[in-house]
C-alpha cells in the first residue's frame, strides 16, 4: 500500500523535466520536453534559460505537486494554454480556458491586414464570433481611438472575453470603454448596428466535419467544437455572416475574413453574391490564402 502521507525523495528540476519529458513523450505529445520545460517555468515563474541555470535545484513540494498535476493534464492531451492559463497575441497575453478556442498566429495576419487598413482615427469596427476577445483587445490596444463591438452566441464564452477585456484595461485604461462584447448570432445581429462600422472583422469557425474528426486530440477533444465547425461544408458561416456583414459596413466600409485551406473560391463567390467589390486574398507567412478582403459597395 502506498503512504501517501510519506514525503517524496528530493527530486531535482532536471530529474523533474526527465521524468515529464519520458511521460508526455509515451502519451504522444509533440515536442515533450518543449511542453515539460514551458510547464515548470510557468510554475517556477521564470523563462527557460532560468530552468537551465537551476537544474541541480531540488523542487519544492508546492512546485512539484502542482508540476506533476500539470503533466498529467498534458499527457491526456489537454492542451499547453489551457494548463498554463494563457496565449499571446499580437503581443498581449490572452487568458485561455476551455470556454474559447485558443487564439492562432494565423489570426495575427488577420488583425495585421484590419491595422494596414486606411480606417479613420475614430473607426467603428466589430468583430463576429469574439471568442477569447482577442481580436478587438488588439485592435483596441494598437488603435486607442477605434470603438470596438464583438459579437459571441456563447454565453460563457462571451463571459471569458469580457473577463479579458477588463484585465487588458488593467495595463491599457479606457480599453473597457472602447470594447463592448453583445451576445447574439451573426446571422441576425442588433438591428442598431445597421451601417454603423468602417470595418466587420471575422475568424468564424470554418472546419468542416469531416476534418474536425481527423484533428489532432488537443484541438478535437478540447478547444469548444462550435468555435471550429460551422457544419458539414465549413461554409456555412461565411453564408450566414457575409451577407448580414454587408447590411452593418457603411457605404465602402471593408469586410475581412479568415479563411481555411481551399476556401478562397467559395468564400469569393459568396461576398460577390453579396455584392460586395474588390475582393481580394491575402497569402498567410506559409503562402496559403488566409485573409479575404472586400468592400461594401459605395454610396
Ligand atoms: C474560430 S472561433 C474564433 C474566436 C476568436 N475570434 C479567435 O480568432 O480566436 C469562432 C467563434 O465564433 C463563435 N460563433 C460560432 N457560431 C456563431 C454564431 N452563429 N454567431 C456568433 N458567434 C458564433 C464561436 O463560439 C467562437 O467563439
Amino acid at each position: 500500500m502506498i503512504d501517501r502521507d510519506e514525503p517524496r525523495p528530493p527530486t531535482t528540476v532536471a530529474a523533474a523535466l526527465e521524468r515529464a519529458t519520458t511521460r508526455l513523450e509515451g502519451s504522444g505529445v509533440e515536442e515533450p520536453r518543449l511542453n515539460a520545460e514551458l510547464l515548470l517555468s510557468c510554475l517556477l515563474g521564470c523563462d527557460r534559460g532560468g530552468l537551465f541555470v537551476r537544474r541541480p535545484d531540488i523542487l519544492a513540494e508546492d512546485v512539484l505537486g502542482p508540476f506533476e498535476s500539470a503533466v498529467v493534464r498534458r499527457a491526456n492531451r489537454e492542451p499547453l494554454q489551457y494548463i498554463t492559463g494563457f496565449q499571446e497575441f499580437h503581443g498581449v497575453d490572452i487568458a485561455v480556458d476551455s470556454r474559447v478556442l485558443i487564439p492562432r498566429p494565423e489570426t495575427e495576419g488577420l488583425v495585421d491586414a484590419v491595422l494596414s487598413l486606411e480606417l479613420p482615427g475614430e473607426a467603428r469596427v466589430l468583430d463576429l464570433g469574439t471568442g477569447s476577445g482577442c481580436i478587438p483587445i488588439a485592435l483596441g490596444v494598437k488603435r486607442p481611438g477605434w470603438r470596438l463591438s464583438a459579437l459571441e452566441a456563447s454565453a460563457d464564452t462571451r463571459a471569458a472575453a469580457e473577463s479579458n477585456v477588463a484585465r487588458v484595461d488593467r495595463d491599457h485604461p479606457g480599453l473597457l470603454k472602447r470594447v463592448e462584447v453583445v451576445g447574439g448570432d451573426f446571422a441576425r445581429p442588433p438591428a442598431e448596428w445597421r451601417g454603423a462600422f468602417d470595418a466587420v472583422v471575422s475568424n468564424p469557425p470554418y472546419v468542416t466535419e469531416l476534418e474536425w474528426h481527423g484533428l489532432e486530440p488537443e484541438v478535437r477533444d478540447w478547444e469548444p467544437k462550435q468555435a471550429l465547425v460551422p457544419g458539414p461544408s465549413g461554409l456555412e458561416a461565411y453564408e450566414a455572416l457575409i451577407p448580414a456583414a454587408a447590411r452593418l459596413l457603411r457605404p465602402g466600409g471593408f469586410l475581412l475574413l479568415e479563411i481555411g485551406y481551399g476556401q478562397a473560391d467559395p468564400v469569393r463567390k459568396i461576398a460577390t453574391e453579396a455584392g460586395y467589390e474588390e475582393i481580394a486574398v491575402q497569402d498567410d507567412l506559409r503562402g496559403i490564402p488566409r485573409v479575404v478582403i472586400a468592400r461594401s459597395p459605395a454610396a
